[in-house]
This record gives C-alpha cells, sequence and structure tokens, in this order.
C-alpha cells in the first residue's frame, strides 16, 4: 500500500539536487522560515554550538564553488547557508549561556548553579578533538532539519561537504570568530535538466536499517 504520510511523502521527493534551475528564486518569507527552523534545532543541553552563515554575494558564492570543486549548485541554487561549528566551547561560553537561560525564563542565574556546573564539568572533561566532534554532531542535527524543512515545503536542497572547510574558512573569516565550517546547504528549485531527479532512492530495506530488541 503506498504510504500517504507528509512527512514520508517528502522524504521521497526530495533528493539531493543537482542541478538547480537558477533562474528560480526561493521567497524571502520561504527562505527565512527554513533558516527559522534550522534556529530552533536541538542540541545537547541547547548549547547551540552553530552557526548558519548566508551567503549572498555573488563573488563569494564563487569564490566558494571554486573551494568546493566546482559544484555547480553552489552559484546556481537561489541561497546557499554554510553550517559552522563553535570551536570555544568553554566555561565564558556556559556563563553567557546560563544568563539566557535566566533571562528568558525570568529565574536568577544563580538559581540554575547545578546546571552550570554540570554543563562546566562535561565539557572541561573533553579534549578539544572530543569538544568539537560533539559540538558538530550537534551542527548536523540542525542539517537534517534544514533538508526536512524545505523538502516539506517543496524546495529542492544539496547538502554538501564535498568542500575544503580550510578555503571556506578562509573566505568566510571563520578562523578568528573561533568557528568551522562543516556543511553547505543549496536551497532554490530543480533544473529540468536534472536526470538525477529521476533516480531511484537507494535505501537499505526496513529490516537492514531497523532493529528490533
Ligand atoms: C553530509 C552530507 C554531505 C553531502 N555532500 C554532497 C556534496 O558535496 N555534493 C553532492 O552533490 N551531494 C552531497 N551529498 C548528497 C548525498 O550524496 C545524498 O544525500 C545521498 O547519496 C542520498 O541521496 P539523496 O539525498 O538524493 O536521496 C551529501 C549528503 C550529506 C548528508
Amino acid at each position: 500500500m503506498p504510504n500517504t504520510s507528509p512527512i514520508v511523502s517528502s522524504m521521497e521527493w526530495r533528493y539531493a539536487t543537482k542541478k538547480f534551475d537558477a533562474t528560480k528564486k526561493l521567497s524571502k518569507e520561504d527562505f527565512s522560515e527554513i533558516l527559522e527552523a534550522a534556529r530552533l534545532s536541538p542540541s545537547s543541553f541547547g548549547l547551540q554550538p552553530w552557526k548558519f552563515i548566508v551567503v549572498k554575494d555573488p563573488k563569494v558564492r564563487q569564490s566558494i564553488r571554486e573551494a568546493a570543486y566546482d559544484q555547480s549548485q553552489v552559484t546556481e541554487a537561489s541561497g546557499l547557508m554554510v553550517l559552522a561549528v563553535n570551536k570555544k566551547i568553554n566555561s565564558a561560553y556556559i556563563d553567557e549561556y546560563i544568563f539566557d537561560i535566566a533571562k528568558t525564563r525570568g529565574v536568577s542565574p544563580n538559581s540554575l548553579k547545578g546546571f552550570s556546573d554540570m554543563l562546566k564539568n562535561s565539557v572541561s572533561g573533553r579534549s578539544t578533538e572530543n569538544l568539537i566532534s560533539w559540538s558538530s554532531r550537534q551542527v548536523f542535527i540542525a542539517l537534517g532539519i534544514i533538508l526536512e524543512t524545505a523538502a516539506l515545503k517543496n524546495i529542492d536542497a544539496c547538502p554538501m561537504e564535498g568542500f575544503d572547510p580550510k578555503k571556506v574558512d578562509e573566505i568566510l573569516g571563520l578562523e578568528k570568530l573561533s568557528f568551522a565550517s562543516l556543511a553547505m546547504v543549496a536551497v532554490g528549485y530543480r533544473s529540468a535538466e536534472d536526470v538525477s531527479a529521476d533516480y531511484k532512492k537507494v535505501r537499505f530495506t526496513k529490516e537492514k536499517a531497523i532493529m528490533e530488541v
């Protein structure tokens, strides 16, 4: 029986778009909605170790394309966002986060001391490498949410890791901000000439992908 769930249909409809129609632009509202879904993504302890960089400047998009093995999606899609990880999750960052929670929820920062100490312990017990790896996993949650939000709105997207992150960090000046690029998402509308739109989806069977215990 065909699945009529809008979530499943959107997942079947979407694909990593290889060729975008450069003449079709996303509305500002649609683009903002995708970004808002990213901003609202969950993360471990709510630490949000990310930045979503919207690349508007065509010259910057061209430079990024060169750092991305000339993948045409980078310049031909209507929008491009780079997902970066915050490399500086430390005690000062946690203090700022605790202050934000206190302000948002109208409680005193002191009442959050137990949570704050626990967070600081969790962070200080990790090596820098482990911390960045952990933070990076949070960024990829947002990537998934971006892709599904776009799909539910019949907006095409291509997630991309195929680029030289050092070059992209340099182009965007991320190093001095203590951020590092992890992935990009091109969003827009598929070109009628994109033959990969008709490729059958290759996925493991339910039996292979899912285990019940
Ligand atoms: C993290 C990530 C990085 C990817 N990098 C690229 C990329 O650089 N270029 C590209 O064309 N597709 C890229 N893809 C797309 C995958 O190849 C694609 O999602 C996968 O083959 C499954 O196909 P589908 O998304 O079309 O269903 C990437 C996907 C993910 C999730």
